[in-house]
């Protein structure tokens, strides 16, 4: 017997970054939407824990206790007095440390597949702290959807979407640490007053009304331009999408894939065709949001 489960990818249409807190963290207001690229995590029983990943970027995925699937199995067994006994498959498709919350997903997946293994019956709450522990991400990976995260951005506010919003995603070569791009971030405020993060009024309004015009004038992303510091080949990628009629060109959270907001599937066809002819990324992908979060299949 296994279970399965389904996780989706987030893309951050605000992502407003306050000071270095005491802990190294940096409070946030951060609103997530969940869009429609996914890995599969299965949890089948083992004689003792191991992880194994198939896909594109799977050569990249560690499989030691360092992926965020292991430390989830193993939380949730200690937690329950348990053995992590079991095999947790991979099936990747978001990009690999690309600022789409893959490893998150995977974290979140592994929770839930567990969960529904082992018939721990654990709550909604219990899997969402255990989710938190995992890191700042894996909570929203679980609730999918829209929602603003504050905190370091694992205290979620769930947010009504009023339409659905298509996106490009261009893949960049490697990926970029969140850690590193958080350091450049602290580098390139430093000596300046770096304002409370607050969610942006026309960011959620936008969302609520569905209306991609404005979440396309309201989108931002503090990080941008410290990824773009860390890597400045993304300002190409940006302006390909930018030129080709995307209505709002960004950084994805961290990056380096960079997101373009479109109006429709039929243009969402036109910035991907555009990308893929620049030779300015290293894949593209199309999707579009908010979609559940993780679901058992
Ligand atoms: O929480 P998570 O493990 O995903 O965070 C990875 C790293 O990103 C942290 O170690 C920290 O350097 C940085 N980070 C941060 N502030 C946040 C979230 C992450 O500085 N709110």
């Amino acid at each position: 017997m296994s279970v399965t489960v389904r996780v989706p990818a987030k893309v951050n249409v605000q992502l407003a970054v306050g000071g270095a807190r005491p802990d190294g963290f940096h409070d946030l207001a951060n609103v997530f939407l969940a869009v429609g690229l996914y890995d599969e995590v299965t949890a089948t029983p083992a004689d003792s824990l191991r992880v194994t990943c198939e896909g594109p970027d799977a050569a990249r995925v560690p499989l030691d206790r360092t992926n965020l699937a292991a430390r989830a199995a193993e939380k949730l067994a200690a937690r329950y007095g348990r053995r992590a006994d079991v095999h947790l498959h991979i099936a990747k498709d978001i990009p690999v440390a690309g600022g789409m919350a893959g490893g998150s997903a995977d974290g979140a997946g592994a929770l839930l597949a567990c969960d529904a293994l082992w018939g721990t019956g654990a709550s909604r709450e219990e899997l969402l702290d255990i989710c938190a522990e995992l890191g700042s991400d894996v909570p929203f990976s679980l609730v999918g959807g829209a929602a603003l995260g504050t905190g370091r951005g694992e205290r979620l506010r769930v947010l009504e979407v009023g339409g659905t919003f298509h996106w490009v995603f261009a893949l960049a070569d490697g990926g970029l640490s969140t850690p590193a791009v958080y350091g450049e971030f602290d580098r390139l405020t430093a000596g300046a007053r770096v304002p409370e993060p607050a969610a942006s009024d026309e960011v959620l309004k936008a969302l609520a009304a569905g209306d991609a015009a404005g979440l396309a004038a309201a989108v931002s992303n503090d990080l941008q331009a410290a990824a773009l510091s860390l890597r400045p080949s993304l300002a190409s990628t940006l302006a390909v999408g930018g030129g080709a009629g995307a209505l709002a060109s960004l950084v994805s959270g961290s990056g380096p894939t960079t997101a373009f907001l479109v109006q429709d599937a039929g243009a969402a066809r036109k910035v991907a065709e555009a990308l893929v002819g620049s030779g300015t990324c290293r894949a593209v992908r199309v999707a579009a949001g908010p979609v559940p979060g993780a679901v058992v299949l």
